[in-house]
């Protein structure tokens, strides 16, 4: 008798216990993204300057998976209430998007600025206050004026210059509504992918050197647009200023001493490439990187490090420069050490890595949230638990309605981030990408990550929500994560 009370209280406390764990704390904010290539389309609409995934798609339809461009895509240009309609319906707490620079400024310079492209996100700010929904709005996701690019894009360091005086115009005519801006999206994928890689948009393959440029002055860029929004706006507008940076999580792919170096190695090059300067105490680049760049360009016969330095001022203005650090996270991998010869220089040769997905993880290898997990933890230790928001995390599939593996994704992985929380991380919001199906950059419309289906062949571009709508939904309205989804299923 005494045996099975036990038993009852002891299951009692377990299912309370857990549930608890999968309530979000009190303010915790849930909302989801976009980016203005990916969704609006009207690619030349009104005055509308040219960018690098215009000129790409339009020049090298064959690097694109399906051969299409961005030119219509979501056509949230012309559809932006409706967009408003699902974010409502959804609930969400805020809405991530990015400004297009050249809609703003069609030659990427402030000495013309576009009267439609100011109406357009004015348009779409009201109408989010009006329905309570936060704006909270990127000024960099990877659409370069292609002015800019002639001279070099971003790695000509001129580019932080025109970067900090679009950043001021932004902040002066938004940042009365706007109060949560991130400068840039993703360093690691505008420098490494495209310029170390050859991936994307501007599509220039300059490994070890190419990227390294581009790194440099993508982080000035930010600390000038922090210290802009910092001395000339935060006082009145009260805002938070912040930067995106994409991470896996690199766990060792043995327990050996060697990867298990290499894989806090990959952390250091391809993550703290970016936080180390902005988060760390010391600023600069992780020593790891500056150390192993040095004396691989040396055996290469460099006269000096291909990796450009900061000066004093630099590293000064760049450390503690945002108020939040955003976190883009989709994929755990395993890092084992690797050792290349000396020879043409890369970004990978001087990490001196290689990285694997596991496919046998399960739920699938998309899907692994003890990496997430581990990752947040390691943040915490890292950057002396700074402030994070969760700014994109998601799942691809095909694109059908019923996207279980989306659900099982989305549950499993604010589980995780949850038990973070109860680690004593400091994450106060949640971004799911994407709001909708949109275009996947070089992967076109063949990958889909959106809760909302959208018609791709129907002029009105029909968005349709898929059983991770509903199941996102009823999170926000519950503030928790429902441990049954069957319901969402059909
Ligand atoms: C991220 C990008 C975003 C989208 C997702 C799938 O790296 O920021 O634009 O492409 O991946």
């Amino acid at each position: 008798m005494q045996f099975l009370a036990e038993l009852l209280i002891l299951s009692y406390f377990s299912i309370h216990f857990a549930h608890a764990q999968n309530i979000f704390p009190d303010h915790f904010r849930l909302g989801v993204a976009s980016a203005s290539y990916q969704i609006e389309g009207g690619w030349n609409a009104s005055d509308k300057g040219e960018n690098i995934w215009d000129r790409l798609t339009h020049e090298h339809p064959e690097v694109i998976k399906d051969n299409s461009t961005g030119d219509v895509a979501c056509d949230s240009y012309h559809l932006w209430k409706k967009d408003v309609e699902i974010l409502k319906n959804l609930g969400v707490d805020y809405y991530r998007f990015s400004i297009s620079w050249t809609r703003l400024l069609p030659t990427g310079r402030v000495d013309k600025i576009s009267s439609d492209g100011l109406k357009y996100y004015n348009d779409l700010i009201d109408s989010l206050l009006e329905n309570k929904i936060e704006p909270v709005v990127t000024l960099y996701h990877w659409d370069l004026p292609q002015a800019l690019q002639y001279f070099g894009g971003w790695t000509n360091l001129i580019t932080s210059d025109f970067f900090a005086q679009y950043a001021r115009l932004v902040f002066s005519r938004f940042g009365d509504r706007v109060k949560t801006w991130i400068t840039i999206n993703e360093p690691y994928s505008i420098c490494e992918t495209t310029y170390g890689d050859f991936q994307g948009a501007p599509l220039i393959h300059s490994p070890g050197i190419g990227d390294y440029l581009c790194g440099k002055t993508i982080l000035v860029a930010h600390s000038k647009a922090f210290h802009i929004y910092d001395k000339e706006f935060r006082e009145k507008q009260g805002g938070k200023i912040g930067i995106t940076i994409d991470t896996i999580w690199a766990e060792p792919r043995t327990n050996k001493s060697e990867d298990v170096e290499a894989a806090e190695r990959e952390m250091q090059m391809s993550f703290g490439w970016w936080a180390h300067p902005i988060f760390s105490t010391n600023g600069d680049y992780p020593e790891i990187m500056k150390s192993r760049i040095e004396e691989r360009s040396r055996q290469e016969n460099f006269v000096e490090s291909r990796l450009p330095s900061f000066t004093k001022e630099e590293i000064l203005n760049l450390r503690g420069s945002a108020d939040f650090l955003g976190l883009n996270h989709y994929n755990t991998k395993l890092i084992s050490n690797t050792e290349f010869p000396i020879g043409e220089p890369s970004f990978q040769k001087d990490k001196g890595t290689s990285a694997f997905q596991d496919p046998n993880w399960k739920p699938n290898k998309h899907t692994v949230p003890w990496g997430f997990r581990k990752l947040l933890n390691w943040i915490k230790r890292e950057y002396d638990n700074p402030l994070v928001y969760i700014t994109e995390n998601g799942f691809p599939d095909e694109g059908q309605l019923q996207d279980v593996g989306r659900v099982i994704f989305h549950k499993e992985m604010m589980k995780a981030m949850l038990q973070a929380i109860g680690d004593g991380c400091n994450i106060q919001s949640y971004t799911v990408w994407s709001i909708m199906d949109n275009m996947e950059w070089r992967d076109g419309y063949t990958i889909k990550f959106g809760l909302y289906q959208v018609d791709f062949n129907n002029p009105n571009r029909t968005r349709t929500p898929k059983a991770s709508a509903k199941f996102f939904k009823t999170v926000i309205e519950t503030r928790t994560i429902p441990e049954n989804i069957t319901m969402f299923i059909e």
